[in-house]
C-alpha cells in the first residue's frame, strides 16, 4: 500500500516534469543562446596559464576607510583562442578584481552600472545592514550609481559578490558577473598562513558553461538541477595549470557555478588541508584527500607541493573530470606554516535558542517552491528579531521524491553554525562558519541562525535557475 504511493506520487510528479519540458526556457534582456546541451565545439585541450584576478585598489588614503569603484559592463573575452566570447564583468569583460578589507575597516562603495539592464551586487557572506546587502530590493537602474556604505565586522573569510535581481540572476552571473571580497582580521593577519595574494593565495573561482559555435556562451537549463555547462573553467580560463614551486600553496575556492557540484580531488589522490569555510578559519585545519563543495559555498585549502619534484604534473579533477594542472618547479623556502588552532570560534548555545523555523525545500527543475510557495517580491515570509538566536530545520524530503541531488541553501546577511546533519554531527569541515549548506534530498540539516544586523534578507537555494523559478524567501529582521 506504502509502496504504491510511492510510485504514484513519483509517477506523478514525473509526469508533470516531462510536460513543463520545454516550456520555460527563458532568456533575459542580454542575448542568450538556448541550446540542447549537446554541442561539442571546444577543444578541451585548451588549457592555459591560470588567470588571476586583480586587487582593487583602494582609492582612499585613510586607513581605516575603503573606498571601491566597480563598474558593471558588458565586453567581450577570449576563452577559446581566436574566438571572441560576448561577456559581462566588473571593471573588465569577465568576472572582477578581489576586494580585500580589514575587519573594522568603514567600506564606501561606488558601483556603477554600464549595462543596458538592471543589475545589483549582492556582497554574498557578509553581515551588513538590509540597505547594503545588495539582494533583489536594491537594484541599480541602468546606468545609475549605487552607494552603500557598511563597517566590516566579521572574522576574516573568503566571501564573494554576484548581481540579485529578480529573473537575471542567473544569467548575468552565466556571463561573467562574479567576484571574490577578501576579510582580513588580526588574527589571520597574526598567523602565518600563506596569505601572498597572487603568490602563495591564490583564488580559484570554479564554474562550468557551454559554447556555441561562434564562441558565445551557451546556456542551457537542463530542466533538471539547473545550468550546467560542457567546460570547467578557473577565474574564467578553460582548464587551466598554474605553475607552483616545492612549498605550501593556499587556494580560496568558491563554487561559483550556477548548478554544479564540484568533488574536487588531486589527481594523485594526496591529502591536502582546509583552514576555512564560507564564514571564516575553522578552529583547526581538516585534513582530507576530496573537497565536496556545492554552489555558492567558499572552502580555502592548503596543498603542500614540497613533497614534489620539479617536472611533476598534478591535476585537479571533479568526478573524474579534469578542472585544472599544477605544475611543480624548482625548490623554495618555505617560511609559512599550518598552526594546529587556527581560529576560536565560539560555539552557539542550542539551550539560548529560543525561535524555530522549518524550511522545506521542495522540487526541482522550474517546479520548485520554498514551504510550499514560491517567491514574491511583496510577501514578507518570515520575521525575527535582531539578535535573536533560532535553530532553522531545513529538509528536502519531497525533492528525493522528484529526484532531485540536493539544494545549496543560502541565507544573506549572516553567518550560521551547523548543528547537526540528519540527528548526528555535522561534518568536521562545516563545524565553522557558514553562510551556504548543502543539504542532500531526503536530509535534514538544523542550523543555528542569529541576525545581527537589522532589515530585508533572502534565503534561497543557491541553484541559480531554482532560485529564480522561486526557490527563495525573505525575511525581515526588526
Ligand atoms: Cu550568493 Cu542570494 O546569494
Ligand atoms: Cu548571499
Ligand atoms: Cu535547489
Amino acid at each position: 500500500m506504502k509502496n504504491k504511493w510511492t510510485a504514484g506520487i513519483f509517477l506523478g510528479a514525473l509526469l508533470i516534469i516531462i510536460g513543463i519540458i520545454g516550456l520555460f526556457m527563458r532568456s533575459g534582456e542580454f542575448p542568450v543562446n538556448v541550446g540542447n546541451g549537446n554541442e561539442d565545439v571546444v577543444d578541451t585541450d585548451t588549457g592555459r596559464k591560470l588567470p588571476v584576478p586583480a586587487l582593487l585598489e583602494d582609492q582612499n588614503p585613510n586607513e581605516g576607510i575603503s573606498e571601491f569603484e566597480i563598474s558593471v559592463q558588458e565586453g567581450e573575452t577570449e576563452f577559446i583562442p581566436g574566438q571572441t566570447t560576448p561577456t559581462l564583468g566588473y571593471n573588465g569583460s569577465y568576472l572582477g578584481p578581489v576586494i580585500k578589507v580589514s575587519r573594522g575597516d568603514e567600506v564606501r562603495m561606488h558601483v556603477r552600472n554600464e549595462l543596458s539592464d538592471e543589475t545589483s551586487v549582492h556582497w554574498h557572506g557578509l553581515e551588513v545592514e538590509g540597505t547594503a546587502d545588495g539582494g533583489p530590493h536594491q537594484v541599480i537602474p541602468e546606468k545609475d550609481i549605487w552607494e552603500p556604505v557598511f563597517s566590516i565586522d566579521q572574522p576574516a573569510a573568503t566571501l564573494w559578490f554576484h548581481p540579485h535581481v529578480i529573473g537575471t540572476t542567473a544569467i548575468q552571473v552565466y556571463y561573467g558577473l562574479a567576484g571574490l571580497f577578501i576579510v582580513e582580521d588580526e588574527n589571520s593577519k597574526s598567523l602565518n598562513l600563506p596569505d601572498e595574494y597572487g603568490v602563495n593565495d591564490i583564488p580559484l573561482i570554479i564554474q562550468d558553461r557551454s559554447f556555441t559555435e561562434d564562441g558565445s556562451f551557451l546556456y542551457y537549463d537542463n530542466m533538471m538541477d539547473g545550468a550546467y555547462g560542457d567546460y570547467i573553467m578557473v577565474n574564467g580560463a578553460i582548464t587551466p595549470y598554474l605553475d607552483v614551486d616545492q612549498l605550501k600553496m593556499r587556494f580560496r575556492i568558491v563554487n561559483g557555478a550556477n548548478a554544479r557540484n564540484f568533488d574536487l580531488r588531486l589527481s594523485d589522490r594526496s591529502e591536502f588541508q582546509q583552514i576555512a569555510s564560507d564564514g571564516g578559519l575553522l578552529e583547526s585545519p581538516v585534513v582530507s584527500d576530496s573537497l565536496f563543495i556545492t554552489p555558492g559555498e567558499r572552502a580555502e585549502i592548503i596543498v603542500d607541493f614540497s613533497d614534489y619534484e620539479e617536472g611533476d604534473v598534478l591535476e585537479l579533477i571533479s568526478d573524474g573530470e579534469l578542472v585544472m594542472t599544477f605544475r611543480v618547479g624548482e625548490e623554495a623556502e618555505d617560511v609559512t606554516e599550518i598552526p594546529e588552532k587556527l581560529a576560536e570560534i565560539e560555539r552557539m548555545d542550542p539551550d539560548l535558542v529560543s525561535g524555530f523555523k522549518s524550511i522545506e525545500l521542495d522540487g526541482m527543475g522550474h517546479m520548485v517552491t520554498l514551504n510550499g510557495r514560491q517567491f514574491d517580491m511583496d510577501r514578507i515570509d518570515d520575521d525575527v528579531a535582531e539578535g535573536e538566536l533560532e535553530i532553522w530545520e531545513i529538509s528536502t524530503f519531497r525533492s528525493m521524491m522528484m529526484g532531485s541531488a540536493g539544494h545549496p541553501f543560502h541565507i544573506h546577511g549572516t553567518q550560521f553554525q551547523v548543528l547537526s546533519r540528519n540527528g548526528e554531527e555535522p561534518y568536521q569541515n562545516e563545524k565553522g562558519w557558514k553562510d551556504t549548506i548543502f543539504v542532500q534530498a531526503g536530509e535534514t540539516v538544523r542550523i543555528l541562525v542569529r541576525f545581527r544586523f537589522k532589515g530585508l534578507f533572502m534565503y534561497h537555494c543557491h541553484i541559480l535557475e531554482h532560485e529564480e523559478a522561486g526557490m527563495m524567501g525573505q525575511l525581515e529582521v526588526y
